[in-house]
This record gives C-alpha cells, structure tokens and sequence, in this order.
C-alpha cells in the first residue's frame, strides 16, 4: 500500500506511523527524521535545514522533493510506503503524483488525523524523543516509562529544539497556510479519509487499522 499521513504537528503522524508501518510492512518515510538525521551528521543537506526548522519553517520544496525522490528508489519502497510528513505544500503533493506516475504507479489512500490545537500543543510541550532508537513519548501522557531514559535502549528522551512555545505557534500559522490546503487538493481526488486522532494512541490506531482493512 502507497500511504500519506497528514495533519498538524503534534498530531501524532510519528506515533501512529510506526504501528502502522508495521502492521502493513511497509517502510516508514519521515522527512522530518531525514532531515534530523542530516543535522546531526552535520552534512550539507543538514546545516541548510537546520536554520528553516529551527524557525519552525518549511524547508524548501526543491530540497524535500530531491530527498524524497532518492528515498522512493530504494528497493525497499517499490511494493509500497508510508510517508510521514510528506508532501506538506502542494507543489511537494504535484511533484509526489508526479514521480509516482513516472514509476507507473500512485498513491492508495491520504490518511489525515483530525486533532483541535489546544491538544497540539499539550502534546507538542511535553513530547520527548529517544536520541537512541527514534521512540517517541509524552511527560505527560506516558507513564510507563521513568523520566529520562528509554524504555527500548536505555538511550537519552531529549525535547526537540522546535518545540519551545514560539517555534510551535509559528509552525501551526505555517501548517494552516501551506499544509491544510493539501486537505482540499486530497479531498478532490477521493482518496482522503480522515480520522479523529484525539484520546488514547491505541483507540486512535485502531480507528486507523479500520480504514486500512478496507483498503488491503
Ligand atoms: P516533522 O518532524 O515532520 O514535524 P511535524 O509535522 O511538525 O510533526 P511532528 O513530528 O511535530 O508531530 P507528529 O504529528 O509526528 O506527532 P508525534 O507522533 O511526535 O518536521 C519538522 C520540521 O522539518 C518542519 O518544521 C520543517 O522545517 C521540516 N520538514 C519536514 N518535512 C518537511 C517537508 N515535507 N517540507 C518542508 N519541510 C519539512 O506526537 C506528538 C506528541 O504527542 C508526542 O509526545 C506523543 O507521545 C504524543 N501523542 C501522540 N499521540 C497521542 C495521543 N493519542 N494521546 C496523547 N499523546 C499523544
Ligand atoms: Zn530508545
């Protein structure tokens, strides 16, 4: 299956990726985990990034889209994906329809999780990533592990430097001018379906697995 996530940051695509992905066998696609991997590494790619997400902006379509190409011509992507933060404007969502039909193929399903910004930002505030393995958690809604380490590797949970209060307002006015016109620009092909992505991250996979079965 060739799968889209969308919906505002914070809305829990990263969470709800890796279950998914799973349960299709897919690999999962994050341009924002490249991205984060290039700072990082401190490669090219990264130090251009850095200063655009640091801001809470969107980093150029011309260096997604060529980072997303590369991505989708590796063997394991051929028989199917699920992209992550991907495509986020609609020029990215062109280019996306573009290549895919290049390669005689196109997208299944656009799954977009419908959550209020209030509960964005609860969940942006307190959210903590394993510099280790990539697991994703919340201070305030994840009790079972302790504080600090990862309960999968032992490695450090570190807030990410774009979820300090500022960088997130700014990244909700971007996602509302640049990413929620992909919700129109979906709707009009019939293959968005939308889910309600509020209460516990188990309800909100299941709602999502139902979508999927009648798709496979
Ligand atoms: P990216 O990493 O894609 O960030 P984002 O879209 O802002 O999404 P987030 O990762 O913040 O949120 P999420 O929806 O994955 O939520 P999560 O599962 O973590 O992009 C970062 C930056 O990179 C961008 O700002 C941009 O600069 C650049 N970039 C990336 N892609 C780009 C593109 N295509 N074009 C241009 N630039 C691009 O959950 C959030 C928190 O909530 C966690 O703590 C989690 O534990 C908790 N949580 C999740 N679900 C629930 C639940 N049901 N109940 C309670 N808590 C929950
Ligand atoms: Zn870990």
């Amino acid at each position: 299956m060739r799968l889209v996530l969308v919906g505002p940051p914070g809305a829990g695509k990263g969470t709800q990726a890796e279950f998914i992905a799973t349960q299709l066998s897919v690999p999962k696609i994050s341009t924002g985990d490249i991205l984060r991997a290039n700072v990082t590494g401190g490669t090219e790619l990264g130090l251009e990034a850095k200063r655009y997400m640091d801001a809470g902006e969107l980093v150029p379509d011309e260096v997604v889209i060529n980072m997303v190409r590369a991505r989708l011509a590796e063997p394991d992507a051929e028989d199917g994906f699920l992209l992550d933060g991907f495509p986020r404007t609609v020029p990215q969502a062109q280019a996306l329809d573009k290549l895919l039909a290049d390669l005689g193929t196109g997208l299944d399903l656009v799954l977009e999780l419908v959550v209020d910004n209030d509960e964005v930002i609860r969940r942006l505030s307190g959210r903590r990533t394993c510099r280790g393995c990539g697991k994703i958690w919340h201070v305030e809604f994840d009790r079972t592990q302790a504080e600090g380490v990862c309960d999968r590797c032992s490695g450090e949970l570190y807030q990410r430097d774009d979820d300090k209060p500022e960088t997130i307002a700014n990244r909700l006015k971007v996602y509302a001018r640049e990413t929620a016109p992909l919700i129109g620009f979906y709707g009009r092909t019939g293959k968005l379906v939308g889910i309600d992505a509020t209460g516990p991250v188990e309800d909100v996979t299941e709602r999502a697995l139902a979508v999927l079965s009648s798709y496979e």
